[in-house]
């Protein structure tokens, strides 16, 4: 999808605009939005409100074809609720609506006269990025795999936003962003959906040396070998049951002050999750496939705030490899030292989450981080928390922590990919004791995504830090099986608020 910015000034009105399909909203109560009524020179429009083939409900739709006057050839009315300003989620199923129908009719083109700067609570930006996802989020398919592909999707392929010229400026700008963004979120749902076969800690590194390139990122991949002189002794078990070569993959984008401490983003990237010697049951096996999800969010961020060149200084950090059983694998019972030198009983190898990232946690100390948010599918405790709408977000619980956890929300909010806190406490650090090491690597079922969390911040004690735990978020099961590309959209608006108060 081709997206663009237009402009009109009093000579050429929307009637004399050509294009395939002309997007303008209209109101419950048979209230037109500026734009429409501009249109209604016959009062087809008006009309066709008021006959009620169009109620003006939030996503309701009606295609006009042929009006006397217009030079569109197609008029697609969208309702967009209870008369301006129009609540956010309105604006949303408005979006989704257009881009279900732009996404079959018969056009090349679309011109879209929204009220973008009329949406409660939001600025002009938030809608025009709304739209450009909803646009992008329709069109996407994953055919990779497929020796026949699916035949090119019919529908618009050129999207221009209508906008006021005093607005086209910066609309020009946050369009860019919104691109940028898609972009990022398209690369992670691929990194997801590709097999295990194919995506495997070697291709998340290669993935990485190749955004490095692209847009002069720092890169550095180590080996295994690398990771034994790191005495990275959790990490390693995790690795011991797989032919695959581990990677850990560090990627820089230092677009902020040269002495601006650098926000650090660590993804779990376990590219195949089988549980090791403690193996999984069989159903749906094939999802942990998923299990480097947060690694992909983390590649995909990366891939939206390089094309934006954010002024701000981000390191990400993913530690990659499969989880597998075999005749080398890690038991049940084996202790292990960690990075930090901290021993760890493993009673449980399908928690290896946890013991990849605790040796990433500790590695991360080196670059004096302003702040650490680590991103992992960690736990199926998560999904029966939290079900598949909001991720899990633990932090500690003082002013600085609280800080960076509405920081966190507020990002989710505003790009539509929540976040909910969720409490680490001492009493459920007590679940990790292990009669023979300093911990165990797991707490049992009560509470099982906070005692993950719980063992994770054993591990960051040295600067300010979140978790998120995406395992109900970051891809879909059903019919519908893909990657969401969450929380890309977060951790992105995320860094660009950081960017903004650092200026
Ligand atoms: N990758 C899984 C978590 C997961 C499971 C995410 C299902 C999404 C769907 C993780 O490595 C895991 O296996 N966790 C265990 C922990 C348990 C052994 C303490 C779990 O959640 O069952
Ligand atoms: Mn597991
Ligand atoms: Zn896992």
């Amino acid at each position: 999808m081709d997206f663009s910015i237009k402009t009109f000034d009093a000579r050429t009105s929307l009637a004399q605009a050509k294009t395939g399909v002309m997007v303008v909203g209209v109101f419950e109560n048979k209230v037109l939005t500026a734009a429409a009524a501009g249109l209604d020179g016959d009062g087809a429009i008006s009309a066709a409100v008021k006959s009620g083939d169009i109620t003006g409900k939030p996503g309701s739709t009606l295609l006009l074809r042929g009006l006397a006057g217009i030079a569109a050839e197609r008029v697609l009315l969208v309702g967009l609720g209870k008369e301006a300003p129009v609540a956010p989620k309105d604006f949303n199923s408005a979006c989704q609506a257009i881009a279900r129908t732009l996404a079959t009719v018969g056009a090349a083109d679309t011109l879209i006269s929204l009220p973008c700067d009329q949406v409660r609570e939001r600025e002009a930006g938030w809608a025009i990025q709304a739209l450009v996802l909803a646009l992008r989020e329709s069109r996407y398919r994953f055919d990779e795999m497929k020796s026949k592909k699916e035949p090119v999707p019919a529908g618009v392929k050129k999207a221009a936003l209508v906008l006021d010229a005093a607005a086209a400026a910066s609309a020009r700008a946050v369009l860019a962003q919104a691109v940028a963004l898609a972009n990022g979120i398209e690369l992670t749902k691929d990194l997801g959906n590709l097999p295990p076969n194919v995506c495997t800690p070697t291709y998340l590194a290669n993935t990485a040396k190749k955004l490095a390139k692209q847009f002069g990122f720092g890169v550095e991949v180590l080996d295994r070998k690398q990771m034994e002189a790191l005495k990275m002794g959790s990490f390693l078990s995790v690795t011991n049951g797989t032919m695959e070569p581990p990677k850990f993959i560090v990627l820089k984008h230092l677009g902020g002050k040269t002495r601006e401490a650098p926000t650090v983003l660590v993804g779990k990237g376990v590219t195949f999750d089988s549980g090791g010697i403690s193996i999984k049951p069989g159903a749906a096996m094939d999802e942990m496939k998923y299990d480097m999800c947060g690694a992909a969010s983390v590649l995909g961020t990366f891939r939206a705030i390089g094309e934006m060149n954010l002024k701000l200084n981000v390191i990400g950090v993913i530690p990659a490899t499969e989880n597998m059983p075999s005749g080398t694998a890690t038991r049940p019972g084996d202790i292990v030292t960690s990075m930090s030198g901290q021993t760890i009983e493993i009673l449980n190898t399908d928690a290896e989450g946890r013991l990849i990232l605790c040796d990433a946690l500790t590695y991360v100390e080196r670059f004096k981080p302003a702040v650490v948010v680590d991103i992992a599918t960690l736990t199926g405790a998560c999904i029966t928390a939290l079900g598949h709408h909001n991720a899990g977000l633990f932090t500690r619980h003082d002013d600085v922590h609280d800080a960076l956890a509405d920081a966190l929300i507020a990002a989710g909010k505003l790009s539509d990919d929540t976040a909910w806190r969720m409490p680490i406490e001492d009493s459920y650090q007590e679940q990790l004791k292990s009669n023979f090491a300093d911990m165990a690597n797991i707490g049992g079922a009560p509470g099982g995504s906070i005692t993950a969390a719980c063992f994770l911040e054993r591990y960051t004690k040295a600067y300010t830090w979140a978790h998120l735990d995406i395992a109900g978020t970051a891809w879909k099961s059903g019919p519908a099986k893909g990657a969401t590309g969450r929380p890309v959209p977060m951790l992105t608006t995320f860094l660009i608020n950081r960017a903004q108060a650092a200026r």
